[in-house]
């Protein structure tokens, strides 16, 4: 395993687009009806924390959920979902922030389950997003970048728990050791 020498997406692209982000959705919610953010942990909590510092929209709630999909590089294709108690959102606008939407199958249970929990509407931030690996159809209102097909690590996203803390996105390489 190797991290490219350069980051895919460096730190002033990221601290752009976070801003370009928060405009977005300041944009639609700024009618003082408040906004609930789910949080899935534990990619996007990095990315999160950046975007809610300059989001523009009150009030504003916060809440977490946790997924987990993946082993390694791959996708294990059954989604395990931890709901935390406080997931009470009936009729309450609700915005999912994701650090990347890949297969879909991880986004797509997250939606259903905060469906069930009837808000009066729902939408999806990711930071990234890999179009070409989706396997359920899934698309987000708000997104940060469309990449290419690589595994990639930093700011927020790990590889079995590792490389979460760089504060830019690289390139995993699984074939080099
Ligand atoms: P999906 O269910 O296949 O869409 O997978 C989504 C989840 O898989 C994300 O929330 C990540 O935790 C993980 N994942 C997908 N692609 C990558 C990647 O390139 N790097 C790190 N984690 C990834
Ligand atoms: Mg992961």
């Amino acid at each position: 395993m190797r991290l490219s020498e350069r980051p895919l997406i460096a730190r002033t692209e990221i601290d752009e687009c976070v801003k370009r982000l928060a405009r977005d959705i300041a944009a639609r919610y700024q009618d003082g009806e408040g906004l609930v953010l789910v949080i899935v942990l534990k990619g996007a909590t990095m990315f999160a924390a950046d975007l809610m510092r300059c989001l523009d929209v009150h009030p504003l709630r916060i809440e977490y959920i946790r997924a987990k999909s993946y082993d390694g590089t791959d996708s294990v294709g059954e989604v395990e979902l931890i709901v935390l108690p406080d997931l009470s959102v009936a009729g309450q606008r609700v915005l999912v922030v994701e650090d990347i939407l890949d297969t879909g199958r991880t986004t797509t249970a997250i939606l259903k389950t905060i469906e069930g929990a009837r808000p009066a509407s729902l939408e999806l931030c990711t930071l990234l997003d890999k179009p070409s690996r989706r396997v359920v159809p899934v698309e987000a209102q708000y997104v940060g970048f469309s990449i290419d097909d690589h595994f990639v690590v930093g700011y927020g996203l790990d590889y079995r728990e590792e490389y979460r803390s760089l504060p830019e996105i690289f390139v995993l390489d699984p074939s080099n050791d």
